[in-house]
Order: C-alpha cells, then structure tokens, then sequence
C-alpha cells in the first residue's frame, strides 16, 4: 500500500465530496488523466459523454481501490484474469469480464463486459479509498484528442466544462492502459498500452494481439482514426523521407517526433526527440506532451519516426498510426 499523500488530503477531500454528489473531476493516474464520475450512478455518468462529447456507444473504464473488489462488478472470472490481475495491479492493465447488473448499461455501451481496473497513482488510489463507489473514467479529453497527461492538459481543452482538477503531477506512464478480453477463458490484446506484450507473455504465455478495424464501432478506443492532434501526422520509416515533405512544406512549418536523435534536416525549435538515452518507457512517457505541443497554427505537418516495434514502443506505433489515420 503506497503511503497516504497527506500533502494533499484537501483536494483529496474536496474530490471526494463533488464526485459523492454526482459531479465530475478529473483524476491523475498513472497512464493518463482521467475524467471520473461515480461509476453506480447513470446521471453522473452521462455528464462524461456530454463534457467529451463521446458517442454513448464508446463503453467505458471502471477503476476500483482493490482488486478484492473486483466480483462486486464482474462475474465468471477466468483464472488466467485473477492471475494477470495479481501480476500488474495496482497499474495500467484493464480486463473487459461480464459485468453484474449494479454496472448502468451507458457506462458499457450497452455490452454484457466491463472494462476494469485497479490504478497505481497514489492520489487517485487514496480518493478511491475513501469513496463507497468505483469510478467510470475515460481519459480526459475531447473525443477523438490525443489524451492529456499533465493537469494543464485537462486545464487547456475542459478547464471550464468541470468542476476540480486533482493535479497528481506529469503522468508515468504517459500511454493508456493495456486492455484484455476473455474469448472462452484465453485472454486477448484489445488495446497495446502501459503493460508490455512481452511483460504479459512472461505471465501468461502466448496473447493475440486483435488487429484494430474501423469496423467495430463498439470500441472506438480501437479505432484506427483516434489519438489525433490538429496537424496532419505522417509516419516515417526512413529519414531520407523527411527531404521528401520539404520539397512541399517550408521546414519551418514541420513537427518533428523522433526517438534518439535531432534530424539536421529541419530546425530545432519544433524537433521533439523523445528519449535521446534510449528509453522506450521514457519516450511512452513524453510522447503525447510532443504531440499536443506541435499542435499550433505554425505547424502544418508532423513528421514522426517509426519507433522500434519492441516493448512499449509498440503502443507508441500503434498511437501514432492512429494519430496518423485521421486524415487518410
Ligand atoms: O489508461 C486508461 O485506460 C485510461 C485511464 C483514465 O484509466 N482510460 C482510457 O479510457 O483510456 P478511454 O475511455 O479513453 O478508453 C476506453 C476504451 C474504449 O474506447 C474501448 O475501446 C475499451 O476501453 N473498452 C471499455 N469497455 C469495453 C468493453 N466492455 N469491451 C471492449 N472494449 C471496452
Ligand atoms: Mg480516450
């Protein structure tokens, strides 16, 4: 149990009261921030979508204090789900099980599955404490947005639309949870994120990852087009391509988001070279900051490097193809 945040008791209590009467606040974690209502309540719920302006048809995350509560909300848990649950939580896994019927159909999208779980930022675990209910929370931004991982990001885009920020510092993470389904007890990737594919098949052996397709309308987290700042994003496989947009676009108007290194091609000013040491985990954590900082008037495209396909740098692939599909 991470210690009680006594620094921030007030906000702390202050959250708690508005979410107890049915308002909405948005909450660190470790991944992103999250726009959170009293998951029971139907009412508080429905306010999310109006803030986001999220299609009722996009289900929902619920985060829980402990993950001894999870058979309050789920039932018919696999094994292979209490045993990636003992394995990442508290932290950034969500597993989609049947729900019990205390869960309002809107927080599901009407589906019989919930998706669930335990947070590790020390704030929103000690806010979840003292409530008597979970929290539905999608990230906290405008439906379709890149997701805000600093409270200033919330502040920027939903600052006047909601009633307390909990400012839980830059998030960790910095990517959305990693999400698994149950397909007769075998466990499958919906969404790469914070947990690694290889961290998952250390504990449970060989997952599928469930390529995304714009024809699931009932997940549109999975969707190819999401994840988008203003700019048009282009992936590039090779750095000799960057000459190739030059020709079309002054270097001066060009976003650049790469891994390690600067590219001599384009200047420095809107260069963000994610992790120059190496770090996957670091550039995960840096990664959606980049993308909203080149989101500007001067900016007329984001050039972005294809990033080792290992590790987290698979979610950040996956991010940026989608960031990228918005326009294509
Ligand atoms: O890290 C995260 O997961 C963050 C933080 C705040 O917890 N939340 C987040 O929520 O990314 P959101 O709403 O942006 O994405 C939730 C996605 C949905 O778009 C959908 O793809 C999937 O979770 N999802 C939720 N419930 C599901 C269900 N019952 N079946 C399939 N997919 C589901
Ligand atoms: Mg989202």
């Amino acid at each position: 149990m991470p210690p009680l945040p006594t620094a921030h008791s007030t906000e702390i209590h202050h959250a708690a009261h508005l979410l107890e009467a049915g308002k909405l606040v948005a909450i660190p974690t470790e991944t992103v921030y999250g726009l959170a209502a009293n998951a029971l309540s139907s009412s508080a719920v429905a306010e999310i979508f109006r803030v986001k302006n999220r299609p009722t048809f996009d289900p929902l995350i619920v985060h829980l204090a402990e993950t001894q509560d999870l058979e309050k909300y789920v039932q018919q848990v696999p094994p292979l789900a209490y045993v990636l649950a003992r394995a990442f939580w508290p932290g950034p896994l969500t597993l989609v099980l049947p729900r019990r019927a205390l869960i309002p159909d809107l927080v599901t999208a009407g589906l019989p599955t919930v998706g669930i779980r335990v947070p590790r930022h020390p704030l929103t675990r000690a806010l979840l404490q003292r409530l008597d209910f979970p929290l539905a929370a999608p990230s906290a931004n405008p439906f379709g947005y890149v997701s805000p991982t600093t409270a200033d990001h919330v502040r920027q885009q939903l600052g006047d639309k909601i009633d307390f920020i909990l400012d839980g510092g830059p998030c960790e993470v910095g990517l959305e949870s990693t999400i698994i389904a149950f397909e007769k007890e075998k466990p499958r990737v919906l969404r790469l994120g914070g947990i690694a594919l290889e961290a998952l098949q250390e504990v449970v052996g060989m997952v599928e990852v469930q390529s995304h397709s714009s024809s699931q309308p009932q997940a549109p987290g999975m969707l190819s087009s999401h994840y988008a700042p203003g700019p048009p994003v282009v992936l590039i496989e090779s750095r000799d391509e960057i000459a190739l947009y030059q020709e079309k676009t002054p270097p001066s108007q060009i976003g650049f988001i790469g891994f390690q290194a600067s590219s001599p091609l384009l200047p420095a000013l809107h260069q963000h070279i994610l992790s120059p040491s190496g770090h996957l985990s670091e550039a995960a954590a840096r990664l959606f900051a980049a993308l909203r900082a080149l989101d500007q008037p001067d900016i007329r495209l984001i050039l972005a490097e294809v990033f080792p396909e290992v590790g987290l740098g698979r979610a950040i692939n996956d991010r940026l193809r989608r960031a990228a599909a918005k326009r294509t």
